[in-house]
């Protein structure tokens, strides 16, 4: 007898879908899956690769409001959740003045406090239906403080350890966590740095990347190893030695 094989498609969310990683990551996934992704500006999704894309919900909301879970909720309820991707995410465009209160705050509001609020529902329905995949934006910098960078190492230095603590917590209740540690990737929150940038990697390879590394069921990756491999040995540094060459190799325009 003929057995037939029907594969439900995938469902995933993304915050944060109208630019860069999250726009290259819907993309991909929209290819064989049905994706929602949020932003703030209409505006940016209506420019974005992802606009009118038949496979891709937009919402425009933003992950700090409480419209934020209706919006979440709405998703689930229409086409389920099987992958969330906690990719909405501020950068720091020139060496941070630490008397800049209003930037290291805006920074600290949707890194942190927008990231945590993103994953509160989904996390809910994955425990729910025990079983999902919590995917989570790190960055290299999370590794250290960087000079000129303070509230975006520490914020994602906060998102890097919630995420380990989450691992083990959820891993006996079959949800999976990915942590995704990039190094600099070419999209608009790296154009207007003002430093250089090694091994500026393309959005589309780094999505790529990401893909396969959640395919596989990965807890942390890190890429390019390029540079992730050096970022890693220069975090175990001791301290004294590890600010040394931080001073003489950060250099702001
Ligand atoms: N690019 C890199 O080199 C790099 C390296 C390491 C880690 N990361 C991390 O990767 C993630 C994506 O970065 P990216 O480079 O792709 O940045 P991006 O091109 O600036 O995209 C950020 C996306 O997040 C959305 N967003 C920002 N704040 C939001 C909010 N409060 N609510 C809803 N959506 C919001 C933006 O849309 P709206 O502005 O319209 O809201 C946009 O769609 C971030 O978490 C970033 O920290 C990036």
């Amino acid at each position: 007898m003929l057995s037939i094989k029907i594969q439900k498609r995938k469902s995933v969310f993304i915050t944060g879908g109208t630019s860069g990683i999250g726009e290259a990551l819907a993309l991909k996934y929209a290819k064989d899956s049905l994706v929602g992704i949020c932003g703030r500006s209409r505006e940016k999704y209506e420019k974005s690769r992802v606009f009118n894309h038949p496979n891709i919900r937009f919402y425009q909301v933003d992950v700090l409001s409480s419209e934020y879970d209706d919006v979440i909720n709405q998703f689930i309820n229409q086409n389920s959740l099987n992958i969330f991707i906690a990719n909405a995410g501020v950068g720091v465009r020139k060496k941070q003045d630490f008397a800049d209160v209003k930037k290291h705050i805006e920074v600290v509001d949707v890194n942190v406090l927008g990231f945590l609020h993103s994953i509160s529902k989904p996390l809910e329905y994955f425990q729910q239906q025990k079983i999902g995949h919590l995917v989570g934006l790190c960055s290299l910098s999370a590794l250290m403080g960087l000079p000129g960078n303070p509230s975006y190492c520490a914020a994602k230095a906060f998102v890097k350890v919630y995420l380990e603590a989450l691992t083990m917590d959820l891993k006996h209740k079959n949800i999976a966590v990915t942590s995704v540690m990039p190094g600099y990737i070419d999209t608009p929150l790296t154009k207007g740095n003002n430093h250089k940038m090694p091994f500026l990697m393309n959005v589309d390879l780094a999505a790529e990347k990401i893909i396969k590394a959640v395919n596989k069921k990965k807890e942390y990756i890190h890429f390019p190893k390029t540079f992730s491999i050096p970022v890693h040995l220069l975090a175990s540094l001791p301290r004294g030695l590890r600010h040394f060459l931080l001073n003489k190799f950060v250099k702001y325009s």
